[in-house]
């Protein structure tokens, strides 16, 4: 008899409702009694992303945006026919801004169900298991957003503010490992809202490819994480009041690693003077391991400083390796 190993890749997303504190998960029911979350073939040519919001737009009629960074990754195996399907499961999160739900044919009913009903009514074991991935996720996510939030609000409840008015907030997984501090965006960071993407950002790619590791998965942030103008060093009063969110930022994400570029990250996370004195230490506090090393902006201006930079970040690189 023909035996054929089949593979399917599917895309899926759990769409959480906040109720108050808590909150609601969606779940769909099928005609044979089973619940699910909105799931489906990945079809040719599409990403598992592009699949997953498709799905809860046809399943559900929510337009979904995801949210960034996060997947987790499910498998098993089941029988179809004669055949072994080995299949393969992408989920993402995806917060919704109503309840309102719009099923298709494909289902018979759903329901917004708290964690215990929803653990209770859905049987598929590769769901349960990465419920704690998910929560975690999603619980560091409303928390930076909250966070985030407030630290917008500070140049209006601040009279004397004279940095740009717009936050340009970290970027990367809010689980990441390792985490990335520099000292504040420069201009081309205030328009785009991103950081470390213009001629530091570049130089920084390069070292973080040196030492064998991959941006996407760093969080890389500034110590102060608005413009100041001119480019101007922030001033001591402009560090403390930033530090308190970045401090925060770092409680969130709980790295194993942050690797604290030039003075102003050194000096207002460890308290410490002089990058040059110590370039190229890492010093463990409350079970974090810090790495020192220049900023890009000054392995920009001096080839001696590129060198320095490009030492550190093969030494952090290797050492995290070790670590891992
Ligand atoms: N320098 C920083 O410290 N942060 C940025 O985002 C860009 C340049």
């Amino acid at each position: 008899m023909l035996y054929l190993k089949l593979f399917e890749y599917s895309a899926g997303a759990f769409i959480f409702l906040k109720a108050g504190k808590d909150f609601k998960i969606l779940i769909l029911k099928r005609d044979n009694g089973e619940y699910d979350i909105p799931k489906g073939h990945i079809e040719k040519g599409e990403s598992s992303e592009q699949a997953a919001v498709r799905e809860i737009r046809e399943e559900t009629g929510i337009i979904a945006a995801l949210v960034p960074y996060f997947h987790a990754d499910t498998h098993y195996f089941f029988k179809k026919g004669s055949n072994t399907v080995s299949k393969h499961v992408r989920f993402f999160i995806s917060i919704a801004q109503g309840s309102n739900v719009k099923i298709s044919d494909e289902h018979v009913g759903y329901e917004w169900l708290n964690l215990d009903d929803f653990k209770k009514k859905v049987k598929f074991k590769d769901i349960l298991d990465i419920i704690p991935e998910v929560l975690d996720y999603y619980e560091r996510y409303l928390r930076m957003r909250s966070l985030n939030e407030m630290y917008e609000l500070l140049p209006d409840k601040n009279r004397e503010w004279d940095l740009s008015r717009t936050m340009v907030p970290g970027e990367g997984p809010l689980n990441a490992e390792i985490m990335l501090i520099g000292q504040a965006p420069g201009r081309f960071e205030d328009e785009q809202r991103r950081p470390f993407i213009g001629r530091s950002g570049k130089l920084l790619d390069e070292m973080i490819k040196s030492a064998h590791l991959k941006r996407k998965e760093l969080y890389i942030t500034s110590t102060v994480q608005f413009f100041p103008p001119k480019n101007r060093i922030p001033t001591n009063e402009e560090i403390a009041i930033c530090k308190e969110f970045l401090l925060q930022q770092i409680n969130i994400i709980k790295p194993k690693f942050i690797i604290l570029l030039g003075n102003i990250a050194l000096g207002a996370v460890l308290g410490m003077k002089s990058v040059h004195m110590h370039h190229g230490s890492e010093i463990t506090k409350d079970g974090i391991n810090y790495m020192i090393t220049l900023h890009p902006a000054a392995a920009l201006r001096f080839k001696q400083s590129k060198e320095i930079m490009q030492q550190d970040f093969s030494k952090f690189g290797k050492d995290i390796t070790a670590k891992h």
